[in-house]
């Protein structure tokens, strides 16, 4: 008896299938992925078969059949060798979120291996590779041989994506990028744990940013989402955990490239100051729950409290710049950091009204980062190092007329007046402060996931 060969796939009927409403299967998705990696799929199909998915979503099983086409759509790197448990940590996309160059060094000052796979700008967000590029001379495109060397000389890496591991990411994400295609959570898990799957991660902490400056703001879709990762990269033999955390305001002062890698330095030197205790706490819950995950401590909890000593005694620092260094970076820049930073303009916005800071569109200031220079509008457009926002003001502070809200860093004047209109636009001032909001929400791990998404009804 002859089994008969399955009929050869064509890139246009898998997107009339999705904007029709249809399912893809498997092979389907394992053929858009590798067609993407590969570069036979041309980016219109993909662009035309991303818009059909954002529209019509992907069910669970979609997810999970595109999650794993991507990942084997290159090689895996296996951290077996390094002789510990490696656990990295991403987040959903946030502004001002620069808890990487916290919680990296300080997991790893803590015994965990930390093969943290970044990207760059995605729409109104930050890029953690654009910020580390601030510093002279790192390199954030390193072979998988340089990225082992450096684990095991340090206990943390922070690269960018490989040509090697999860290629159809690279392709899909800056396509996505370019064609409003990001807000979807089918999507946006399948680009996150494409790559960390392929990373060989014994564990993975999700960061899932919900409010004003998220990709999905709503609660219950951040929630979803946090549940839809963990239930996936669970199944695909990744121990997960997802927090649920608050992006309706930037994370600490800085948004733009070198400010915050500047302001998480001054957090790994032990300085603190009001404007930065949610970084502080967000970045040290993080570690915490990636030192439990990587085996070094019986509780989320207990990790917590081995961070905050690998904070106090410096050792987070060393790592940070021992990385620094076997990156290539010039870590003297740490030196002196405010000397180092040299914006080609500076412009600062001052409260147009007295009251309390009630409301801040996060998405908004994001792209008011974005328009100073510090992101760009087109995949491949150099940022600049020195431009961003410094926010002088927090969410429920009392401000008086007159008095700085921003600092405004920009490559030339004249992109100052674009970023400011924005700003302006997107903080409400009124009589009444606005109802506080916990920086930590629920968390995720596999049985409350399961359970969410099983009562979803997904
Ligand atoms: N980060 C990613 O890597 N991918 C997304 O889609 C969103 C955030």
């Amino acid at each position: 008896m002859s089994v008969s060969a399955p009929a050869p796939l064509h890139t246009i009927d898998l997107i009339l299938k999705k904007r029709d409403g249809g399912r893809l299967d498997a092979r389907e998705m394992a053929f858009l992925a590798k067609g993407a990696a590969a570069g036979t799929i041309p980016e219109e199909q993909l662009a035309a078969w991303l818009m059909a998915a954002w529209l019509r979503g992907l069910s669970l099983d979609e997810t999970r059949a595109l999650t794993l086409a991507m990942r084997d759509s290159g090689e895996r790197f296996s951290p077996a060798r390094l002789g510990k448990k490696a656990v990295d940590k991403h987040s959903t996309g946030g502004v001002g979120d620069k808890t990487s160059f916290l919680v990296a060094p300080l997991a790893a000052a803590c015994g965990v291996a930390v093969p943290m796979i970044s990207g760059r700008a995605l729409g109104h967000t930050g890029g953690t590779l654009d910020k580390l590029e601030s510093i002279p001379g790192y390199r954030t495109a390193l072979t998988l041989t340089e990225f082992e060397a450096v684990l095991a000389k340090c206990g943390a890496s922070i690269i960018g994506q490989t040509r090697e591991l999860a290629p159809a990411d690279r392709v899909l994400y800056a396509l996505r990028d370019r064609t409003g295609t990001v807000e979807n959570p089918g999507l946006i898990c399948a680009s996150i744990l494409s790559k960390k799957l392929a990373a060989g991660l014994n564990g993975l902490v999700l960061d899932v940013k919900t409010g004003s400056g998220a990709f999905l703001r709503r609660r219950e879709d951040a929630e979803y989402l946090a549940a839809l990762m963990v239930a996936t990269a669970e199944a695909a033999g990744t121990r997960t955990v997802a927090l649920l955390t608050d992006m309706s305001q930037p994370l600490g002062q800085a948004a733009g490239n070198w400010i915050e890698l500047a302001e998480a330095v001054e957090l790994l030197r032990g300085q603190r100051r009001e404007g930065i205790e949610d970084l502080r706490e967000l970045s040290l819950t993080l570690a915490g729950w990636m030192i439990h995950v990587g085996g070094q401590a019986a509780t989320p909890e207990a990790g917590k409290a081995r961070a905050e000593a690998a904070l106090a005694d410096g050792s987070g620092l060393r790592v940070f710049l021992e990385m620094v260094a076997a990156q290539s970076g010039d870590t003297s820049v740490f030196d002196d950091p405010k000397g180092f930073h040299k914006p080609g303009a500076t412009e600062v916005v001052e409260a147009w009204e007295s009251g309390f800071v009630a409301e801040m569109d996060t998405t908004a200031l994001g792209w008011a980062v974005q328009r100073t220079g510090a992101g760009r509008e087109k995949a491949g457009e150099p940022v600049d190092a020195h431009a961003g926002i410094l926010f002088h003001a927090r969410r429920g502070a009392r401000v008086e007329k007159g008095q700085p809200l921003a600092t405004m860093y920009a490559t030339r004047t004249e992109m100052l007046s674009e970023a400011a209109a924005i700003l302006k636009q997107a903080v409400r001032i009124s009589e009444a402060p606005p109802r506080a909001v916990a920086l930590v929400g629920r968390a995720f791990t596999r049985e409350t996931a399961e359970t969410y998404l099983q009562s979803s009804g997904q």
